[in-house]
Order: structure tokens, then C-alpha cells, then sequence
């Protein structure tokens, strides 16, 4: 196993002249073996390591100048919109939010400063799917830098590079290290010259994850492949039975022939993942806090990918940073509820669905 080498600093042989380590912010072997690790998972060359998503998604930011214009989908996780808005805004940058499925509507904002399209899906939390392929043909074209959040499909479904992405972003916190006891980011890259300035900005800027919990997602990463497989099974069946239940208003699944995209997902990615979300019947608020309530196998928590099945409520807890009127223009609704489908068995977490949702 990768020692925890739970150091900050290393010997050099006389001054200037270094064994290969300098100080733990630059570079920590356990961190090196994770980033390489995270790097051959995405079949990318580069990989970076952050003490959060967040902190690799303010790496990313960190590219980019005054004047520059992002554009990005409307339905995106919450903090994303967050650090673009009330962060990124202020310091110059413009940040577009379109629907993504439909390629028309990012062309539309293109213009001479774009300079990044920043690309989640399936998305956080309504599960639409975004074409990497056709979005990442039409920024090289022009020069655009692609980013694709690639946290809720992981590495062992979809490979963004593959498709043409020139950057992959992970919540490293959720599916990668899959036992909701880490928090960390990720970045992978294939160009030398990118991964060059984001290295400096990682070193510069400092928000490193420490050695302990590189290796916690180092060993979370040796069942990766067993953990997508459950979670896949899992939500797959309970899409099913949501899809056919008289409370049930909509379910949002890409495994499902009826979602929007359902062909390009097919082409993407290689299974549906274990997040899915659905809205009730009614739309009624107090009902949906009855059930959120009633769960006695899913934990009502935030975060997503861990072993164990959450449920959430976009609209008050992930989601909430998003304005009413902009979440409800994506269709974020006040009776969504989002599940991230663990590894139990099926039967029992369809079973604890049931009586959340009929109240008895
Ligand atoms: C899709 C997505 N991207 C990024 C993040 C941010 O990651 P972190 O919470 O590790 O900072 C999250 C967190 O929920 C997420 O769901």
C-alpha cells in the first residue's frame, strides 16, 4: 500500500539540490500517487489534486481574466453557480447559463470573449444529459477551453478526454471516494502546458489535500468499478419503480427510454450512474417535507456517491444558493427530491421509497 507519508517538508541533499520532494504544498508522494492514479483513470496524462471540488473549480477560474465570458448550463450544482456569481463576477468574468442539452443555445452566446465552456452532466440535480462530443467539436473550433464536471458519471462511466474535453473536474468527495469520509477535488488534463499553469496555481495558491486523506481515496478508488456497478443496478430498478407509482409526477433518469437524451447518454457513457431525482404529484411543499421526513434508509443528508443512499432536497438544501425564479426556470421544482442510491440491497431501499412516499 501507498504509505501516508505525513510530512510537510524533506531532507535535500545541500541547499537548492533536492531529492524530489521540496515541501508537502508543491508535491506529497502519497498525493503524487493519487494524482497519477486519478490521471489513468480518466485516461488523461495529468492529474491534480484539491482539498476540495470547490478549490479545483477556483483553480480552473484562476485561468481565466478580466473581460473573459464563461458559459455554462442552467442546471448546474449549486456551489458552481455560487463561486461563478458571487465570486468570479466580481472580479470581471461573465458567466452565461443555457439550457446545454440543445447545442443551438450555447452558439447563440459564443462571442470573441468566450473563452471556457464549463460542461456537467448528467447534471446536478435534474440528470440532463449534455453532448460532450458535438459541445467540445464546436468550442475547438473556436478556441474554447472545455471543463466537464465529471463527478456524477465518474471516470468508470464516462471519459470526458476521450471525447474531446480538454479538462476533467471532479468532486473527488462523492463516487472517487465513496465512503462520504473525505472531502476533495480533482483536475485532469492531457496538455502539458495546461497542466503546467494549473500545477503553479495549485502550488501558488495552496489549496492542497493533506497525505491521510489521499490515501483514503486511493484505497475508496480499489472498488470504484464494484461500487458504479451496485449503484447503477440500484438506481436503475428504483427508476423503475418510481416511474409507475401514482404519487410519482416525473423521474428524472437517464436510464430511461423517455428521458430527453437517453440516446446520447447511451453513446456516452457506459452505464446510467446512481443519482436520480423526481417530483411529486401536486408540486405541494409541506407533502415533500413529509416524506423527506419519512425515510428511514436513505439519510437525509447533503452530498452524493457514498456507499450508504442519501435523499436530499435541492430546492432548500444543494440548490438553494440559486435564486427561486432561476431554479424554477430550469425546472428545478419545490417537490424534487434527489436520491443518491447507495449499495444496500434493492428490495429494502424500494420498500423504505414506498412508505416515505404513501405515509404509511
Ligand atoms: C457536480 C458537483 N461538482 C462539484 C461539487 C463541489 O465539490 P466539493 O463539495 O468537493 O467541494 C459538487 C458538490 O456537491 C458537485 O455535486
Amino acid at each position: 500500500m501507498t504509505p501516508i507519508y505525513q510530512t510537510s517538508t524533506y531532507v535535500q541533499a545541500s541547499p537548492g539540490k533536492h531529492k524530489g520532494y521540496e515541501y508537502s504544498r508543491t508535491h506529497n508522494p502519497t498525493r503524487t500517487a493519487l494524482q497519477k492514479n486519478i490521471a489513468a483513470l480518466e485516461n488523461g496524462q495529468y492529474g491534480l489534486c484539491f482539498a476540495s471540488g470547490m478549490a479545483a473549480t477556483d483553480t480552473l477560474l484562476k485561468l481565466l481574466k478580466p473581460g473573459d465570458e464563461v458559459i455554462s448550463t442552467n442546471d448546474l450544482y449549486g456551489g458552481t453557480y455560487r463561486i461563478f456569481t458571487k465570486v468570479y463576477e466580481g472580479f470581471g468574468i461573465k458567466f452565461h447559463f443555457v439550457a446545454m442539452d440543445e447545442i443551438k443555445n450555447i452558439e447563440a452566446q459564443i462571442n470573441e470573449h468566450t473563452k471556457m465552456i464549463w460542461i456537467e452532466t448528467p447534471t446536478n440535480p435534474l440528470l440532463n444529459i449534455v453532448d460532450i462530443a458535438a459541445v467540445c467539436k464546436l468550442a475547438k473550433a473556436k478556441n474554447i477551453l472545455t471543463v466537464v464536471d465529471n463527478t456524477f458519471a465518474t471516470p468508470y462511466l464516462q471519459n470526458p478526454l476521450d471525447l474531446g474535453a480538454d479538462i476533467v473536474a471532479h468532486s473527488v468527495t462523492k463516487y472517487l471516494a465513496g465512503h462520504s469520509d473525505v472531502v476533495m477535488g480533482a483536475i485532469v488534463v492531457n496538455k502539458k502546458e495546461l497542466h503546467d499553469s494549473l500545477a503553479f496555481l495549485q502550488n501558488a495558491c495552496g489549496a492542497v489535500p493533506g497525505p491521510q486523506d489521499c490515501f483514503l481515496v486511493l484505497r475508496g478508488i480499489k472498488t470504484l468499478h464494484l461500487r458504479m456497478k451496485a449503484h447503477c443496478e440500484n438506481a436503475s430498478k428504483i427508476a423503475s419503480f418510481l416511474a409507475s407509482h401514482p404519487k410519482v409526477d416525473k423521474v428524472y433518469y437517464p436510464g430511461i427510454s423517455t428521458h430527453k437524451n437517453h440516446a446520447i447518454a447511451k453513446t456516452q457513457m457506459k452505464d446510467f450512474g446512481g443519482m436520480l431525482s423526481f417530483t411529486l404529484k401536486g408540486d405541494d411543499i409541506a407533502e415533500t417535507m413529509n416524506v423527506l421526513e419519512r425515510f428511514k434508509l436513505f439519510s437525509l443528508a447533503e452530498s452524493l456517491g457514498g456507499v450508504e443512499s442519501l435523499c436530499g432536497h435541492p430546492a432548500s438544501m444543494t440548490h438553494a444558493s440559486i435564486p427561486k425564479a432561476e431554479r424554477e426556470k430550469a425546472g428545478l421544482k419545490d417537490s424534487l427530491i434527489r436520491l443518491s442510491v447507495g449499495v444496500e440491497e434493492v428490495e429494502d431501499l424500494i420498500e423504505d421509497l414506498k412508505q416515505a412516499i404513501e405515509g404509511k
